[in-house]
């Protein structure tokens, strides 16, 4: 089969930005055309443009028109307005992780503290819902860019689940660590809440997507989240909290600890903790505990390699793990730790399902059980860890 020529843009020129451009490169299942970049910082964006000889965009509008799916890699509060104007447009669009969220009431003095949660369920909902309705009017597709579900353990445990007819009673799983570097992390406003979405949205898609995996392989029906219990904490913002300098505690109105437990339509569990409270580098793992096996998923760290250096400026130009305190000692160090947080493996998917029209794993139904579930959560917390109900997609 020859292969097709996908166009391409990115909108945004940070983090995110920055890997997506990097798993672009490595896509061998089409040809990719990057026409261009487009953000609302135009330094960072002609930046981003110049380091990659690729052109940088004066409108969002102008690039989209250039393109056959655009890379959604912007703040959470602007998913909802990019992807939409690219489905519009009828083009696909790969949209940065959580889908979309509640970004408060557009007030001054908006905290995240002080509003009813329930708000947050309704708005981020209706934001869920426009998307939704934006992609069913188009011939574009939302691909939902949830590395987890692409993280190569967690497609080999889909293989598992699928070939041996598993039963999962429970998953449990976490992702946390220090503190993210982003400055409009801090702020409710700008990332929909704090790590309960930020980084609890990891471990609970990927556990969303297994029950759905489980379910359609035995039953041809996906197996859907039922009720969520859930606590939320800003540890870093209480009076009595020691700062030792290791861990970021500037947060204006997020949370930084939290978990979720799930309990999925045929009463089975699952238990997600995210933190930015995590000394060591990133702790992201899923643990599958089945009726007829059990998995344990290191996704970061992992021991596929361990490297002890003596002295910490050996390393001073050796980049190690993510947000690792220090180089001495040992160190697990991924090999290829892209490879193995699944983001290479997202966008090969992506650019097959543009170009062939092959299936996508993440698509926009799973994004929005995941809002859901994550909303839901923040009632919950504020009753308390009363159990919500689960509204599904
Ligand atoms: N999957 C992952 O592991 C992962 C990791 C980090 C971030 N993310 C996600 O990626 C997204 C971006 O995060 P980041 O860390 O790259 O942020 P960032 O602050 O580094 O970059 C955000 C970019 O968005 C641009 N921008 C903001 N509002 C815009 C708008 N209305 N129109 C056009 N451009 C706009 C800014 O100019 C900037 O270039 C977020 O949704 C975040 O949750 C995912």
């Amino acid at each position: 089969m020859e292969k097709k020529t996908v166009r391409t843009g990115i909108v945004g020129a940070g983090f995110a930005a920055r890997f997506h451009y990097d798993a672009i490169t490595k896509v061998h299942g089409t040809h990719v055309d990057v026409k261009g970049v487009y953000a609302l910082d135009s330094e960072q964006a002609q930046e981003f443009a110049k380091d990659r000889g690729i052109r940088c965009y004066e409108s969002l509008e102008a690039l989209i028109d250039d393109v056959d799916v655009v890379h959604c890699c912007v703040i959470v509060a602007a998913h909802e307005e990019v992807a939409i104007a690219a489905l519009e447009r009828d083009k696909h669009v790969i949209v940065e992780k959580p889908l979309t969220g509640y970004l408060g009431d557009g007030s001054d003095d908006f905290h995240g503290d002080r509003f009813p949660k329930e708000e947050a369920l309704k708005y981020g909902l209706a934001s869920v819902d426009r998307m939704l309705e934006a992609e069913a009017k188009s011939k574009g597709k939302i691909l939902y860019a949830e590395n987890w579900v692409y993280a190569p353990a967690i497609q080999r445990e889909r293989e598992v689940i699928e070939k041996t007819g598993a039963q999962i009673l429970w998953i449990h799983g976490e992702e946390a660590h220090s503190g993210s570097h982003n400055p409009t992390y801090a702020y409710w406003k700008y990332s929909g809440g704090g790590v309960l979405i930020g980084k609890g949205c990891h471990p609970l898609t990927a556990a969303l997507y297994l029950k759905r995996v489980e379910g359609r392989a035995r039953d041809g029906k996906p197996i859907r989240p039922k009720t969520v219990t859930a606590r939320a904490h800003a540890l870093t913002r209480m009076d009595s909290f020691r700062d030792a300098g290791h861990i970021r505690c500037d947060y204006y109105d997020i949370d930084d600890f939290s978990m979720m437990h799930v309990t999925f339509e045929d009463g089975t569990l699952a238990t997600v903790f995210a933190s930015d409270i995590i000394l060591g580098g990133i702790h992201n793992w899923l643990e599958v505990a089945a009726n007829n096996h059990r998995t344990v998923c290191n996704i970061n760290p992992n021991t596929a390699m361990q490297v002890y250096n003596p002295k910490e400026s050996n390393f001073a130009d050796v980049y190690t793990v993510e947000k690792i305190e220090t180089k001495q000692g040992w160190t697990n160090i991924p090999p290829d730790e892209d490879w193995f947080t699944g983001y290479p493996q997202e966008i090969e998917a992506f650019y097959r399902a543009v170009a062939y029209g092959e299936p996508v794993e993440s698509d926009s139904r799973l994004a929005a059980d995941s809002i859901s579930t994550i909303y839901s959560a923040y009632v919950s917390n504020e009753r308390g860890g009363a159990e919500v109900e689960v509204k599904v997609y």
